[in-house]
């Protein structure tokens, strides 16, 4: 079946160029935007044969190396649903974050903070039948980089989820409630709908979070439609 998927809400994503965010006056296109029709190539994707071809899911972070990674242990999860509300199932979500203290194991990063040899903050997992997901991990530090003076993101976790089709792929951020570096920084303020803004932060789940273990947070994914959460086209 090919179904037909909306196309991006401009309100609710972040302009090609955002002055502010240095690096996005550098990356974004100079010539106007081609329309691509959407065809079969973009309306379909893998399907039932994630594990075949990710291997199997990694959704505890906290348990890849021999021991468990300094931090405050922390769940995330939620619902990955679709523009209609109907939920997304046994679709790949991945997900990428600095460690505690605010630093990636990347090249890259060459921030002074600790690499941690129990953590290297990159998980997969897929969604039930309900389009449910969950990982356990630490809460990410904030780390500096660079785009202004004393510039420094806010916590975040970096998710990249399939869905269906190659054209619902969503790349884009989680960030924690509250958090005092909201208002400093561009590439959170790059959205400049306050409703999609609010879409990004996760949300403090008392229900869910284990006594004497860890905090949870809940964070429901919404692909394309009207109520699509924010792209994010950076690896920041
Ligand atoms: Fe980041």
């Amino acid at each position: 079946m090919v179904e037909i998927y909306n196309r991006e809400d401009d309100k609710a994503q972040p302009p090609q160029s955002f002055p502010a965010y240095a690096s996005t006056v550098r990356r974004a296109p100079s010539q106007p935007l081609v329309r691509m029709p959407q065809t079969v190539t973009e309306t379909s994707g893998p399907a039932g044969c994630w594990d075949e071809l990710m291997g199997s899911a990694m959704a505890d972070m906290t348990r890849q190396h021999k021991g468990e990674p300094l931090g405050e242990r922390i769940i995330v999860h939620g619902q990955v649903l679709d523009e209609n509300k109907r939920p997304v199932p046994e679709t790949l979500v991945e997900i990428w974050q600095a460690n505690a203290c605010g630093r990636y194991v990347h090249l890259i990063d060459q921030h002074p903070a600790p690499l941690d040899p129990n953590f290297t903050g990159a998980g997969r997992s897929l969604t039930d039948k309900n389009g449910y997901y969950k990982f356990i991990t630490v809460k990410p530090g904030a780390y500096p980089w660079g785009n202004h003076a004393n510039a420094w993101r806010p916590n975040h976790i970096h998710f990249s989820v399939f869905g269906q089709s190659f054209l619902t792929r969503l790349v884009t951020q989680m960030y924690f409630p509250g958090d005092y570096l909201f208002p400093y920084d561009p590439i959170f303020n790059s959205v400049t709908d306050e409703k999609a803004r609010a879409r990004m932060v996760s949300t403090f789940d008392l229900e869910n979070t284990v006594p004497d273990w860890a905090l949870c947070f809940r964070w429901n994914i919404v692909l394309r439609g009207r109520e699509a959460t924010p792209l994010d086209t950076d690896e920041h």
